[in-house]
C-alpha cells in the first residue's frame, strides 16, 4: 500500500499532488496553444453541430461533479451565450423535467457509475435529449450511455473525496466551452487565443500552489477545533467555496457551509462571531471589490478570515487573519487553481484530527444506489 501511495501518507494527498500532471493529461492532444487549436475527438459530426446550436445546456451530476457543472454554467454562459442549467441528478430525474428539441445534457461523473446520474440521463435520453458525457472511467455506464463526450484523463481516483477528478473536469468543461464559443462565433480570435494560453498555463500554476501545503497545514492547526466553518466566494469562485465546504465536511466531520459571499447577509451572517473561521475565495477577478467589502463585513463581526488571494494583493492581506497566496490566472480558469488550497486545508484538518481521510465514515467512492 505504501508503494501504491507513491511515498505519500494518503491517496488523497497523492492525488492532490498529481494535479499538475492530470490537468496536463486532460488537455494533452486536445489543446494546442501554440497552434491556437482545440480538438475534442469525442464530439464530432452531428453532435458537434447539436452542441453548437444547442438552445439550452443542462448539466446533470452529483457531489463534487455537480460543483464542476456550476462553474461550467458561468463559463459557458459568459463565452457562448447559451442558457445553462445545473441540476442535481436525483432532483432532475424525479420531477418530470421539461426537455425538448435543442436541449443538450452534459452528464458529469468521475466514476461514470453514480446511479442517480445514470437513471437521470437514461430518462432524458428516452425523451429525445442529446447526452454528452464527461467521465473519468473509460467504458463506464454513463460514458456508454452518452451519445458523445470527452473523457477526463485524471487516472484512477482512490481517495473517496474527489480532488484530481474535479480539476480535470474543469479543464475539460473549459475546453468544451471554448469550442462551442469558437464554433458559434461568440468569442473574438484574440480572447480565444488568450484563454487557450491561460488554460495551457494553469497546470504550472497549480504546481506552484501545491508548494503551499506546509503553510496551509499551519493554518489548519490554528482552526481545526472550530465547530463550524463558513466558505464564501462570488462568481466563478462561488462554486469553489461550495467545494471547499464539502471537502471539509467529508473528511474532517466539521460542519461547513458554502455560500455566495453577498448572500451571506441573508442568513449566515447571524452565525459570525470570534469563534467562526470564514474562508474567502477572493482571487483578483471582476468581483474583487465586492468581495473585499464582504470580508470587511465579517471582520466587523469579529469572524476569523482565511483568504485565498492573488499574488500582490495587499488589501486583503491587511484585512484577513490568514492569507493563502496563489498565482494570477484569468477568472475563467481560476477555479482550477483556487480549489487547490481548499483541498489542502480539508486534508490537513482531517489528518490533524486523526481521521482516515481516504475512507471517511458513511461515504462511498461511488454511490451506485438511487
Ligand atoms: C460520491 C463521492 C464524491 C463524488 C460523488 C459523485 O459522493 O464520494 O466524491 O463527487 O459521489 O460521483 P461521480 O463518480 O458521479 O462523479
Amino acid at each position: 500500500a505504501a508503494i501504491e501511495k507513491g511515498g505519500y501518507d494518503h491517496f488523497m494527498l497523492k492525488e492532490i499532488f498529481e494535479q499538475p500532471q492530470t490537468i496536463f493529461d486532460s488537455l494533452r492532444g486536445r489543446l494546442d496553444a501554440k497552434q491556437g487549436t482545440l480538438t475534442l475527438g469525442g464530439i464530432r459530426g452531428e453532435y458537434e453541430d447539436m452542441l453548437k446550436n444547442a438552445k439550452r445546456i443542462i448539466m446533470v451530476a452529483c457531489g463534487t461533479s455537480w460543483h464542476a457543472g456550476l462553474i461550467a454554467e458561468y463559463v459557458i454562459e459568459e463565452l457562448c451565450r447559451i442558457p445553462v442549467e445545473v441540476e442535481y441528478a436525483s432532483e432532475f430525474r424525479y420531477r418530470n423535467p421539461v426537455i425538448g428539441e435543442g436541449d443538450v445534457i452534459i452528464a458529469i461523473s468521475q466514476s461514470g457509475e453514480t446511479a442517480d446520474t445514470l437513471v437521470a440521463i437514461e430518462a432524458a435520453k428516452k425523451k429525445g435529449a442529446i447526452i454528452l458525457g464527461v467521465c473519468n472511467v473509460v467504458g463506464s455506464s454513463i460514458a456508454r450511455l452518452s451519445h458523445a463526450g470527452a473523457y477526463t484523463h485524471a487516472g484512477p481516483e482512490i481517495g473517496v473525496a474527489s480532488t484530481k477528478a474535479f480539476t480535470a473536469q474543469l479543464a475539460v468543461l473549459n475546453m468544451i466551452a471554448l469550442k462551442i464559443a469558437k464554433d458559434r462565433g461568440t468569442i473574438t480570435d484574440q480572447r480565444y487565443q488568450y484563454l487557450l494560453n491561460e488554460l495551457d498555463a494553469i497546470s504550472d500554476k497549480v504546481a506552484t500552489a501545491l508548494k503551499l501545503s506546509d503553510s496551509i497545514a499551519a493554518i489548519a492547526a490554528k482552526y481545526k477545533d472550530a465547530r463550524d466553518f463558513l466558505y464564501l466566494g462570488r462568481g466563478y469562485n462561488f462554486p469553489v467555496a461550495l467545494e471547499g465546504a464539502l471537502k471539509l465536511k467529508e473528511i474532517s466531520y466539521i460542519h461547513a457551509e458554502g455560500y455566495p459571499a453577498a448572500e451571506m447577509k441573508h442568513g449566515p451572517i447571524a452565525l459570525v462571531d470570534e469563534h467562526l473561521p470564514v474562508v474567502f475565495v477572493a482571487t483578483k477577478d471582476s468581483y474583487y471589490e465586492k468581495i473585499v467589502s464582504n470580508i470587511q463585513e465579517i471582520k466587523a463581526r469579529k469572524g476569523k478570515v482565511i483568504a485565498v488571494v492573488t499574488e500582490g494583493d495587499e488589501t486583503i492581506r491587511g484585512l484577513a487573519d490568514d492569507v493563502i497566496v496563489v498565482p494570477e490566472a484569468d477568472e475563467l480558469v481560476a477555479p482550477i487553481l483556487s480549489v487547490i488550497p481548499m483541498q489542502l486545508l480539508a486534508y490537513h484538518v482531517g489528518v490533524q484530527k486523526g481521521y482516515d481521510v481516504d475512507k471517511p465514515r458513511n461515504l462511498a467512492k461511488s454511490v451506485t444506489v438511487e
